[in-house]
């Protein structure tokens, strides 16, 4: 028998003992325990490392919404499953049940089907954080088809991307949606992507500004008349465990987003046992999770493993900042949250303003504090524990990735030590090692590169048409063993700390950005020959952008200035405001190797201003630019 409720540190060690001597038998154990199948599976585990094609609970049946709304229904039905905190404090808030989730997925499930959606088909949302986003979620998941959240910051062209990788048809949206003071302007932005996709038939739009917006004949619908004339009844479908339940884009060092295809079974069964776990949910706590639907965090943990856990999420529409930056404690206090998760860089903005926007609120609800999406520093984590926690609340340091579905090193709350900066233990199940750069076992105390070992029932099983990269993304070097991305650093009690990735992503107020597509926008502007962009440690953000810009022309003041203005353009235009660059030179060239590699690292060393540590750089095909950048880089 596997504990599905880890409850104190013997039940820990158990569980970890063995989740690594035996993982077929515990994760065996834990999904059929624990949640409802239609039909067993014939093979808990199949794995083919030459193919790296992963599978787990391989012909097994179950509808994913099955077991995060019906079966909840005899015993919670009038629980709060969601609640719905507006941007605006004045507007009341929701509380939806669990049985009228399950009657609101119904009918949006039959709106689907209506409009032709069948299993398998890929449907796109583009919402802001409202109901009708989780709504849709599951409705897709009822009926099979696979969900593909596109997070509303991104740019229409981003969206187009994403919409054309996987083929979608049909796409939901809102007239708008509100962000602290602004309003987002979703409509438009989807009318301009959808001038790219020609495979889109159907636009369904979702009112929430209540401004006029363009509906194009026989593609866009209204979706409130729809809605309300469906039937709330709606078998689910059955799905195969490995059956897709949906795409989540990602970025990576170079091409194009890589749209992570998560599963129906393993995924539902890892999330919903971390999600017990690491926040140690009891029943009717209320838990708020503060990322958006629009990325992993949201989906494991705003949506699929507190539901599975007939849990009470809080889903919040705007901003920390909004109307002050009180927001998040005046809501804590409001809803009496027990279980608070959040980003480090939410962490770091607030903690720079005054405790005037703390000392108002009542937190003492609280019970775990959770941090996710970049290495947490020091000082930030101090200030979350002394002020946030008031020295009693421990602070879980999550780490994970969209590709591990699910929390994959952290501190279980009151069971396992938290250290400030560390992530700490694996989960059940995981088994972390660190390598040097020969591949070589790394033992003991030590830092090295972070790979893990067996796959876990959610680690992501392909990139959405493109298995190759996905082999080669994250089986690079050894069939047995899946590449992070990530640094890490061990200490000699087996803790982890995260040190940060090691390939060309950065994440920039943990959102994460792959270099490659932002020097490919920046390259766009006819001025511009060549470009390379480096993170740059940011005080709020953890990294902020740092672009190295060469010209075709010798630059003048003049064109500086307008190209500042031009690339920023550019970059909102092509992914999102996000990706704006905080800096940049124009430079006479980019320090190269002679193979003609652009030398980040010696970039990253100028933007951080530790050019003490440039190492030898007489090797390079151009060494007298490097003086060049660093003079520039001192204006
Ligand atoms: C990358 C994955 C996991 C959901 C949000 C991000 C970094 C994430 C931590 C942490 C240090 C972290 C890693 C990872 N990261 N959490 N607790 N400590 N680094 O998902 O966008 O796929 O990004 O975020 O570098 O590889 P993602």
């Amino acid at each position: 028998m596997s504990t599905y409720h880890l409850k104190n540190s013997d039940d820990y060690q158990t569980a970890y003992q063995n989740s690594i001597n035996d993982p077929i038998d515990f994760w065996a154990n834990i999904a059929k325990n624990n949640f409802d199948w239609h039909k067993p599976w014939d093979t808990v585990f199949d794995w083919h490392q030459d193919t790296a094609k992963i599978q787990w609970f391989k012909g097994g049946r179950l509808n994913i919404t099955e077991n995060l709304l019906d079966r909840h229904l005899a015993q919670r039905g009038q629980s709060t499953a969601l609640i719905f905190e507006p941007n605006d404090p004045s507007e009341p808030h929701e509380c939806i049940t669990y049985q009228a989730l399950y009657l609101r997925v119904n009918k949006m499930a039959n709106v689907l089907k209506s409009q032709g959606v069948k299993k398998g088909d890929r449907v796109c949302i583009y919402l802001p954080m409202i109901p009708e986003l989780a709504i849709s979620v599951l409705a897709c998941a009822k009926i099979g088809a696979v969900h593909s959240v596109v997070f509303g910051g991104f740019s229409a062209t981003a969206l187009a991307t994403r919409i054309n990788d996987c083929d979608c048809r049909l796409v939901i949206t809102s007239d708008g949606g509100f962000r602290g003071a602004k309003i987002i302007d979703l409509k438009d932005i989807v009318d301009e992507a959808l001038e790219a996709c020609p495979g889109v038939a159907t636009v369904l739009v979702v009112e929430r500004i209540k401004t006029k917006i363009r509906m194009k004949e026989g593609r866009d619908q209204w979706l409130a008349p729809l809605f309300n004339a469906a039937s709330d009844q709606c078998q689910a479908t059955s799905m195969e465990a490995e059956d897709p339940l949906f795409i989540l884009y990602t970025s990576g060092s170079t091409g194009k987003p890589k749209g992570m295809v998560h599963s129906c079974g393993g995924y539902m069964v890892y999330t919903a046992y971390t999600f017990k776990n690491v926040f140690q949910y009891q029943p009717d706590d209320v838990y708020w999770c503060t990322a958006d639907i629009g990325w992993i965090t949201g989906h494991s943990y705003i949506i699929y493993g507190p539901l599975a856990n007939g849990a009470t999420s809080l889903m919040f529409e705007g901003v920390p900042s909004y109307p002050d930056f009180g927001r998040f404690w005046a809501i804590i206090q409001k809803h009496k949250v027990h279980q608070f998760y959040t980003a480090p860089t939410a962490i770091r903005a607030l903690a720079k303003e005054s405790l005037d926007f703390v000392r108002p609120y009542d937190l003492s609800s609280l019970k775990v504090l959770g941090s996710v999406g970049e290495p947490i520093n020091e000082e930030a984590w101090q200030w979350y524990s002394d002020h946030i926690g008031k020295g009693t609340t421990p602070v879980v340091d999550t780490w994970w990735q969209t590709e591990t579905g699910g929390i994959m090193i952290a501190p279980l709350p009151g069971i396992t030590k938290t250290i400030p900066t560390y992530a700490t233990l694996p989960m059940p199940g995981i088994e972390p090692v660190l390598l040097d750069e020969n591949g070589h076992l790394l033992e003991g105390a030590t830092q090295g590169f972070l790979y893990i070992k067996h796959p876990w029932p959610s680690i992501a099983r392909t990139i959405w048409g493109d298995h190759d990269r996905y082999k080669a993304t994250y089986f690079p070097k050894f069939k047995d063993k899946y590449m992070t991305g990530d640094g890490a650093l061990r200490d000699a009690a087996g803790n982890y700390r995260i040190t940060g990735r090691t390939d060309d992503v950065i994440i920039v107020s943990g959102h994460n950005l792959g270099t490659a597509p932002i020097e490919d926008a920046i390259n766009e502007h006819p001025l511009v020959a060549e470009s390379a962009i480096v993170g740059q440690p940011h005080q709020i953000k953890g990294n902020s952008l740092f672009g190295f810009i060469t010209l075709k022309d010798e630059p003048t003041p003049e064109t500086e200035a307008v190209l500042h203005k031009a690339i920023n353009e550019l970059i909102t235009k092509r992914i999102g405001a996000i990706a704006k660059l905080n800096e940049m030179i124009f430079c006479p060239g980019l320090p190269k190797t002679r193979s003609g590699k652009i030398m980040r690292r010696i970039l990253r060393n100028i933007a951080n201003g530790t050019t003490d540590q440039l190492g030898d750089t007489s090797t390079l095909l151009n060494p007298e630019v490097v003086d060049q950048i660093i003079r520039l880089a001192k204006k």
